[in-house]
């Protein structure tokens, strides 16, 4: 039976909770008590005393993600300045949800409450509360494989399985063993600190708790009952050929025939939320709405968007206005948006897939799931009734899949394993993982790290380079580049290129713009391919402040930015994300001692290291004008955006596979192909 939020019962005030003065925080507090997790905070903090792990399970919206931490301080699991650290599969929700957190404790963030994801990280010696990402927790188990500061571990948004998270979960019951241990035999863990046991939550919003109950031992599981209102949902009668546009028109119906409320879309990623958003704002100045009515405000949300304007999501609209909120699947739901009454869900998600045969990883749009699709409804009905537009016939819903396969068993397992080694986990195909990933993926992963020189010939992690690239926040073809780079002379440009590849898009396309966006952007084109391009765009920007905002202040020197971007057809979000982990890679690489050294005009030099380090994504060209990767065998094209799009060269290396209708290929250069053979004879002097 869920414990129920039905009785009108508040929780007992709480001794170290402080006092709320201004009439905001008033609100808040009342805010947090209406919550359906307020009253079971007693029964929820005893069954953790109780349990070592304790697998919660909560309808989106129920104060899981923000609430459960703060009880858990409340109630002294943070004596002795032990952490409770909770992990989030999304950077976004990390960022968000401690901002949310910090302000409902009153404290500034950075201080009692803080986050940490990768390349960017907001925490201290006070910080108490600390949201991350998965993938960053599992980084600080490199450093600390006792995970020593931390008391409590929650691992949210379990139901996600993403990679890290499946990964974490293995590590984790590692690491409360050894605590165990260490406990019993009397050891201190890291930095002095005295042994304790590690508690565990795994949090998810799913129902389906038995796996994650099954995989930690029969593990105890508790619900909480959330609040959902009823939701209509609507279908269309046809396909939809073109899913955007379908999604633009509903958003106008709603807008123009719907009470007040706002409207959240779910669209696949950063590209089609800024398309949307403005053939909104086009829409929006070209027609005219009927006197008096409200007013349309768009308003994104995906991961690479910087964090003050991700909290334009939560920020109530202006009277007046209706927001139309444009998401990835993040607010599937990692975090919540209060006031959403119409969800439209075309009925799609970006996700990665794999081919471990070929070695091949792409970025696919796919159906969502079933329960995906109930999620995205789901949203609608968090404060009162509302209506959910499907934009696929009711009977695609039926062959939907029940649930979405784990990404472990769809991505490249290449940098986890990496991880694992660096862990001291030598065993990768026995190593307990929730669910196995197929023996194929993991010995083309193990081969790949070897190609890489990642590994030794008796599968241990090579000293240095191995051990470097474990080091490195990055894939590891990408760590593999820079220190290869090093050698090359070329780790500015390689620093660069990198930082640019690591964000979504740098120029905004408009669909069916290319040579418009073409024209624009010639002064950057190098005759080479994308990565030099992407470099001159770069070295521009950084010019550009340099030289034009000498003195001035940085509100002024983001304003020029933004100003040039629009000129050129830069996104300046994606502009700013890249010099942000610029300068993060950077730091690390200096940490490591890499020799940061320019190849000046010598870029014969650089694109030799580009083959050196991307030798497995080689390909060439056919006499049809296709072309042929040469580690897969796979039939690519070169995507429109590429600046090599018509000046097909015989041969490229490339960054990026995409497939659409057809399998395109982003981000290329080209290369001589005797310098496979030369740079990268481990591969392809055995080949041929
Ligand atoms: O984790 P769970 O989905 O159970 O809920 P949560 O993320 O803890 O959110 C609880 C409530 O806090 C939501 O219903 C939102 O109203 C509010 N919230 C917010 O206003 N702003 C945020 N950044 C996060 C949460
Ligand atoms: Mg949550």
């Amino acid at each position: 039976m869920p414990w129920g939020a039905r009785g009108n019962h508040q929780p007992k005030a709480n001794r170290n909770r402080q006092t709320y003065s201004s009439p905001w925080q008033q609100k808040i507090a009342q805010q947090r008590k209406s919550l359906p997790i307020a009253p079971v905070e007693k029964r929820l903090i005893q069954e953790v005393r109780k349990n070592d792990i304790l697998i919660i399970v909560g309808e989106t919206g129920s104060g899981k993600t923000t609430q459960i931490p703060q009880f858990l301080f409340d109630a002294e699991f943070c004596r002795d300045g032990k952490v409770i650290g909770i992990t989030q599969p999304r950077r976004v929700a990390a960022v968000t949800v401690a901002k949310r957190v910090a302000d409902e404790c009153g404290v500034e963030l950075g201080q009692k409450v803080g986050y940490s994801v990768r390349f960017d990280d907001s925490t201290s010696n006070s910080t108490r509360i600390k949201y991350m990402t998965d993938g960053l927790l599992l980084r600080e188990a490199l450093l600390d494989q006792y995970l020593s500061k931390y008391s409590v571990i929650i691992v949210d948004e379990a139901h996600e399985r993403t990679v890290h998270t499946d990964v974490l979960l293995g590590l984790l019951k590692r690491v409360q063993v050894a605590r165990s241990k260490s406990i019993s035999d009397g050891q201190n863990l890291k930095n002095g600190n005295k042994s304790s046991p590690l508690k565990l939550i795994i949090m998810s919003a799913s129902l389906d708790a038995r796996t994650f109950s099954e995989y930690f031992g029969d593990a105890k599981a508790v619900h909480i009952q959330g609040r959902q209102f009823p939701v209509d949902l609507f279908y269309t009668r046809f396909p939809e050929t073109d899913y955007l546009d379908a999604a633009l028109i509903t958003i106008f119906q709603v807008h123009l025939g719907e009470p007040p409320g706002d409207i959240l879309v779910f669209l696949t990623g950063q590209e089609e939320i800024e398309s949307v958003e403005r053939l909104i704002n086009e829409r929006l100045t070209n027609t005219k709405l009927p006197e008096g009515s409200q007013k349309l405000l768009p308003v994104p949300i995906f991961a690479a968007l910087p964090s003050e304007q991700q909290m334009r999501a939560f920020a109530p609209a202006s009277s007046g206005f209706r927001k139309v909120i444009l998401a990835t699947n993040i607010a599937e739901t990692s975090i919540t948006i209060p006031g959403i009454k119409y969800v439209i869900d075309p009925g799609l998600v970006k996700a990665r897939s794999y081919d471990p045969g070929k070695g091949m990883e792409s970025l696919i749009v796919v159906p969502t799931s079933k329960s995906q699709a109930l999620q995205r409804s789901g949203r609608a009905g968090r404060e009162g009734p509302g209506k959910c537009f499907r934009l696929y016939p009711e009977n695609e819903f039926e062959k939907l899949e029940d649930s979405t396969m784990p990404e472990i068993k769809r991505c490249n397992l290449a940098n986890v394993i990496l991880q694992l080694k660096a862990l001291g986990v030598d065993d990768i195909l026995g190593f307990d993982f929730i669910e196995k990933p197929s023996r194929t993926a993991i010995v083309k992963s193990l081969e790949q790290l070897f190609l890489l020189g990642a590994l030794t010939d008796d599968c241990q992690l090579s000293d240095p380079v191995g051990r470097q690239m474990a080091r490195l926040p990055l894939d590891p073809i990408y760590s593999k580049a820079l220190i290869l780079a090093s050698e090359y002379n070329c780790l500015e440009e390689m620093l660069i290129t990198v930082a640019m590849l690591s964000v979504e898009s740098i120029f905004y396309t408009p669909r069916d713009k290319y040579e418009e966006v073409r024209m624009a952007t010639k002064c950057f084109a190098s005759p080479e391919g994308d990565h030099i391009t992407l470099i001159n765009v770069y070295r521009a920007a950084i010019d550009l402040l340099e030289k034009r905002t000498m003195g001035t202040n940085k509100a002024k020197s983001e304003k020029v930015l933004r100003k040039w971007c629009k000129e050129n057809f830069i996104n300046s979000r994606s502009l700013r994300h890249a010099r942000d982990i610029h300068r993060q890679i950077k730091g690390h690489a200096q940490q490591m001692g890499l020799k940061l050294a320019s190849c000046g005009d010598d870029m014969l030099q650089f694109r030799r290291c580009l083959v050196a380090s991307f030798f497995l994504n080689a390909a060439v060209k056919q006499p049809d004008g296709t072309y042929r990767a040469l580690a897969s065998g796979e039939v690519v094209q070169i995507h429109p955006s590429s600046v090599l799009f018509r000046k097909k060269p015989e041969c490229i290396i490339f960054n990026e596979l995409i497939q659409t209708t057809n399998k395109y290929v982003r981000n290329l250069t080209r290369v001589d192909h005797l310098w496979l053979t030369e740079l990268a004879p481990q591969f392809y002097a055995m080949q041929n």
